[in-house]
């Protein structure tokens, strides 16, 4: 293999790396991404009482820091449950699909920031 070859591979396990977000900014990404899509519902602090929460709302959302309950689920149901709305998971369309809205890799750092809010694992399978 030519230098030219090997620096071409190089450039590309960055531009993989940085895209899989092995960079700081994720992080703050995915903070955004929360408070801009999430929070009005689901509570800046993930409690389930977001401002947009009233009392003609039939269900509450989901308070992401109730372990026993955020334990109910696999990382994937979260995954599946995030990108194709509430009725996918029997539960209300109240929660919308946002898998036309953001795209796979904010939907995997949201999962991650739910376990952080919960403080849990999930189920694990
Ligand atoms: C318009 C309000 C609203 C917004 C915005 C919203 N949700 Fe929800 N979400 C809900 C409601 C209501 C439920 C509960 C549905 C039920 O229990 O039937 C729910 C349920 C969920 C669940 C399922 C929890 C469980 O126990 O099955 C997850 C995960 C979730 N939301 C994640 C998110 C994420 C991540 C975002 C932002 C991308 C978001 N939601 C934005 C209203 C919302």
């Amino acid at each position: 293999m030519n230098r030219t070859m090997k620096s071409i591979i190089f450039a590309t396990t960055l531009v993989i790396a940085v895209m899989a977000g092995a960079v700081p900014s994720v992080a703050e990404d995915v903070e955004k991404v929360f408070k801009f899509y999430c929070a009005q519902c689901h509570g800046e602090s993930g409690d389930g009482k977001g401002i947009n929460v009233t009392e003609d709302f039939p269900v509450t959302p989901r308070a992401f820091n109730n372990a026993a309950e955020m334990n109910k689920l696999t990382d994937a149901d979260l995954r599946n449950v995030i990108h194709e709305g509430g009725p996918i998971a029997s539960k209300s369309e109240m929660m919308p699909p946002w898998g036309k809205t953001l795209s796979d890799e904010d939907i995997d750092n949201l999962v991650i920031k739910l376990r952080a809010l919960c403080q849990c694992k999930g189920k694990q399978g």
